[in-house]
C-alpha cells in the first residue's frame, strides 16, 4: 500500500467553461428600466449579462462544459467514476442534471451521479466531495467530474435583475492537479440559517433580501477567515490573488475591503491592494453576470486566462458563499505549468463567439422560459448546432445530442423539434418478454 495521500495531492486537473451564446448590455437594461446606467455599471460593477436562448438551459450548459473539457484536455470520458453537479437551477425536483450529463457526455455506466444544492455554494460542496472521494482511494485511477451550472433569474425591474447571468464550469478532480492544487489546511467553513436569498419550488425567479444578503455574506467571510487564519497561521499577505464569490462584481470589492480591514486592523493601502490582488479575477464575471454556483470558478478561469497575469505557481484564496447560508475559504496553488491551462479553459473562445441582443429579444427569451415552466408540452425551435434543449414532451425534457438519427439532424434551424420518441430510442416503450 502506498503512502496516505493528503489534501495537497488533489485538486483540479482540468477546467472548462461554457456560457450562453447571447448577452445583453447592462446599460441597455438600465435605459429600458428607466434607471441611471451608472447604478448598474458602477454601483454594482455589472457590464454584460449572459441570456439563455429558448434552446439553452442549465443541462445544456453543463453538457457543453463537460464535452469541452474532454476535448480541450484530451481526456477519456471512461476515466470518470463520479459526476457531481452543483446547481440551484435544478430542472426537476427528483431527476438530477448529472444523469443527463452522464448520457450526453458519453460517460461509463460504473459511475456515481448526483446533484448538490446549496445556493451558490453547491459547486464548492461538489469540489470538496470530489476531493474526499479521490483521497478515499476506492477507485484508483478514476477521476471525478464536478460541474457548477446555474442561471440567475430575478423578477423584471427588481434590484437583482441587472445582476442576472448564467454559465457552467466543468472541473476534473483527481490526484494530478495541474490546474489548481488544494492546500492541506483545515476546513474554514461557516454555516448560519438566514433568509437572505431563496427560490421556492413554485417560482422560476429567486427572491432576495439583498442588503441583508450582503451583510450575511460579509459575516460568513469574517467567520471563515478567522477559522482559516487561526488554523493555518497564514495572513492575507500570503496570497497572490483573492477570489470572492461574485453575485455582482462590486460584492468582491466590498468583501476584500472587509477582509483587508480585519486582516490589517484598518491599515492603509486598500485601493492598490484591491487592484493588484482582486481586480484581475473579475473581468470574466463582468462578461457573464451572476452564475451562482459557477461564479467563483468563472473568476478562476478569468484569472488563468488573464492576458496580463502570469498565475503559474501563485497562491490563491477562494471564498465561496451560498445564501441560506454556508461559506468556505480555501487556499490553493495554481499549477506551475501554464501550458496545462492557459488557452484551454475555452473561456475566451466562448465569450468571443457570443452575440449581443436587444432588450426586446431578452424579454422574448425570458418569456419562452417562463412558458416552459407553465406548460409541460413546450417545444423550442431547432437550435443551430450541437447539444440543445428541444422542449418537453410527455413531461420529459428532450435534448438534441450526438445520438439523434441523421434524418433529424438534417432538419433546418428554426424547424420545430420532433417529439422525443423520435429522438430518443431510450424513451420508446420497451416490450417485456414473457418470463423476463
Ligand atoms: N451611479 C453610480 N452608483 C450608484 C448610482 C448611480 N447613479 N445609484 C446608486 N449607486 C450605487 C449605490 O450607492 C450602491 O453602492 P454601494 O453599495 O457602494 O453603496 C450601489 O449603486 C447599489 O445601489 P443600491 O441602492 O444599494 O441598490 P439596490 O438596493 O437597488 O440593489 C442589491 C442592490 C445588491 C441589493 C441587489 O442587486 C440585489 O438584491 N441583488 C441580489 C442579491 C445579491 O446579489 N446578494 C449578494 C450576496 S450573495
Amino acid at each position: 500500500m502506498g503512502p496516505a495521500r493528503t489534501v495537497a495531492d488533489v485538486g483540479i486537473e482540468a477546467l472548462a467553461v461554457h456560457v450562453p451564446r447571447h448577452y445583453l448590455d447592462v446599460g441597455d437594461l438600465a435605459r429600458a428600466n428607466g434607471v441611471d446606467p451608472g447604478k448598474y455599471c458602477f454601483g454594482l460593477g455589472c457590464r454584460r449579462m449572459a441570456v439563455l436562448a429558448p434552446d439553452e438551459d442549465p443541462v445544456v450548459l453543463a453538457v457543453r462544459a463537460a464535452t469541452a473539457l474532454f476535448e480541450r484536455y484530451d481526456i477519456d470520458p471512461a476515466s470518470v467514476g463520479m459526476v457531481v453537479v452543483g446547481t440551484e437551477s435544478g430542472v426537476d425536483a427528483a431527476k438530477p442534471i448529472a444523469t443527463y450529463v452522464h448520457r450526453m457526455a458519453g460517460l461509463p455506466r460504473d459511475c456515481r451521479t448526483f446533484d448538490v444544492q446549496h445556493a451558490c455554494y453547491g459547486g464548492t460542496a461538489g469540489l470538496r466531495m470530489a476531493t474526499g472521494w479521490v483521497l478515499g482511494g476506492l477507485r484508483p485511477g478514476r477521476k471525478a467530474l464536478v460541474i457548477a451550472t446555474d442561471v440567475a433569474r430575478y423578477e423584471i425591474g427588481s434590484p437583482g435583475e441587472p445582476t442576472q447571468g448564467a454559465a457552467a464550469v466543468a472541473m476534473l478532480v483527481g490526484d494530478e492537479p495541474r490546474v489548481l492544487r488544494l492546500e492541506p489546511y483545515a476546513e474554514a467553513v461557516h454555516t448560519e440559517e438566514v433568509m437572505d436569498f431563496w427560490r421556492p419550488t413554485y417560482r422560476a425567479t429567486a427572491l432576495a433580501d439583498g442588503h441583508h444578503s450582503i451583510e450575511c455574506y460579509l459575516r460568513a467571510l469574517e467567520g471563515c477567515w478567522s477559522g482559516f487564519t487561526a488554523e493555518s497561521g497564514l495572513g492575507l499577505g500570503a496570497f497572490d490573488y483573492l477570489l470572492y464569490h461574485s453575485p455582482f462584481p462590486k460584492m468582491a470589492f466590498k468583501a476584500h475591503k472587509r477582509l483587508y480591514e480585519v486582516a490589517t486592523n484598518g491599515g492603509a493601502g486598500f485601493d492598490p491592494d484591491y487592484e493588484r490582488r482582486v481586480l484581475p479575477t473579475l473581468w470574466s464575471n463582468t462578461e457573464v453576470g451572476n452564475a451562482y454556483s459557477a461564479s467563483l470558478y468563472v473568476s478562476l478561469a478569468g484569472l488563468l486566462e488573464h492576458s496580463e497575469v502570469d498565475a503559474a505557481g501563485k497562491r490563491v484564496g477562494l471564498f465561496s458563499y451560498g445564501s441560506g447560508c454556508c461559506a468556505e475559504f480555501i487556499a490553493a496553488r495554481v499549477g506551475d505549468d501554464a501550458s496545462a491551462w492557459r488557452g484551454r479553459t475555452g473561456l475566451r473562445q466562448v465569450l468571443a463567439a457570443r452575440r449581443e441582443i436587444t432588450h426586446e429579444s431578452y424579454l422574448r427569451f425570458r418569456q419562452a422560459h417562463e412558458e416552459l415552466a407553465r406548460d409541460g408540452s413546450f417545444r423550442t425551435p431547432l437550435a443551430p448546432e450541437g447539444v440543445a434543449f428541444c422542449g418537453t414532451w410527455n413531461h420529459q425534457r428532450v435534448y438534441r445530442d450526438a445520438t439523434w438519427p441523421a434524418a433529424v439532424t438534417s432538419a433546418r434551424p428554426g424547424d420545430a423539434c420532433p417529439p422525443s420518441d423520435v429522438l430518443r430510442p431510450a424513451s420508446r416503450p420497451v416490450r417485456v418478454q414473457a418470463g423476463e
